[in-house]
């Protein structure tokens, strides 16, 4: 497995292998692999020729009070856990690389896709995420580039900006990974201690029964946020950030849910922010 620093080695890298007319998977992270992120990679080398792996924790994505210094970092066990994918090659940059000294160009979308849900209370994070996305798919002159389902609204803000800016790389959503237990798979997981691991099931259970409760005929989205927030409402630890129903992939309010419609959660564990979802009406089963 290939290991890239710089911008001049990757991009180096990427020009010979289009040469070659080989097909490149990126896969972009930001470390603290588990297995949502390796069955991304794995997704990859099913469909591309060459697999790229970012590791790169974004500092253009985290606003002030939130935990970048915190976030874990371990790219030596991410590299094992690459190996067995196996992934071709992983570019690693430090910030400087990718935001040098008189950076000033960002990917902004506009418009309210980026306003609701984690966009309501990251202000400045999806500009980040589009911002390093963008920088990190022509590095990688991917073909294809896999998101988790895990970051629904990610993937619809992804998939804006690759068409708004007519980018050639075709965006692929893949499932969320979950613990036995439920709860989605998360770099900030480990931030639980288990108590809280015990009180993070909310999350998945009350997505579970809002479904349930969808598959059973209830329709309304008014009745079905008020039986999610009130399945979360018994755990003590739990304080909702929001709970919301919007169609998808357009992410626009609706009232009632008559096409494929994304439940989203943010919960708050302690000091440990974490967010699921389930694609009402959608091809996958629920949590
Ligand atoms: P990160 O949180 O490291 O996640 C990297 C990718 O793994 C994202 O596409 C995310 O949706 C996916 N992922 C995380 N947990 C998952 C799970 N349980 N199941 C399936 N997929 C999962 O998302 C980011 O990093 C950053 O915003 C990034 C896109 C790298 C830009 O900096």
């Amino acid at each position: 497995m290939k290991i890239f620093r710089t911008v001049r080695d990757i991009q180096a890298y990427t020009k010979e292998l289009k040469a070659q007319g080989k097909t490149i998977g990126l896969v972009p992270t930001m470390g603290a692999l588990h297995e949502g992120h390796l069955t991304l990679m794995r997704e990859a080398r099913k469909q591309t020729d060459i697999v790229i792996a970012s590791v790169f924790v974004n500092p253009t994505q985290f606003s002030p009070n939130e935990d970048y210094n915190a976030y874990p970092r371990q790219f030596d066990e991410d590299c094992q856990k690459m190996g067995t994918v196996p992934v071709d090659a992983v570019f690693h940059p430090e910030p400087a690389e990718m935001y040098p000294a008189g950076y000033c160009t960002y990917v902004n979308v506009e418009g309210d896709i980026t306003k609701k849900l984690c966009g309501a209370q990251r202000p400045g994070h999806f500009r980040g995420v589009a911002t390093v996305v963008t920088k990190l798919m022509n590095l990688a002159r991917a073909d294809k580039a896999f998101f988790g389902q895990k970051d629904a609204q990610q993937v619809v803000v992804v998939k804006r900006f690759v068409a708004d800016l007519n980018i050639p790389t075709e965006i692929v959503m893949v499932p969320i990974v979950r613990e036995e237990s439920g709860l989605a798979r998360s770099s900030r997981n480990r931030y639980l201690s288990p108590e809280e691991m015990q009180a993070a099931l909310v999350l998945s259970r009350s997505l579970r029964a809002g479904d349930a409760a969808f598959r059973a005929g209830q329709k309304s989205v008014a009745a079905l946020r008020a039986l999610v927030k009130a399945e979360i409402s018994k755990e003590p630890m739990a304080v909702i950030d929001y709970v919301d129903i919007y169609s998808f992939p357009a992410l626009q309010p609706i009232e009632a849910v008559n096409q494929p419609a994304l439940l989203a959660i943010a919960v708050r564990i302690g000091k440990t922010r974490l967010i699921d979802n389930v694609i009402l009406g959608g091809d996958e089963t629920c949590c």
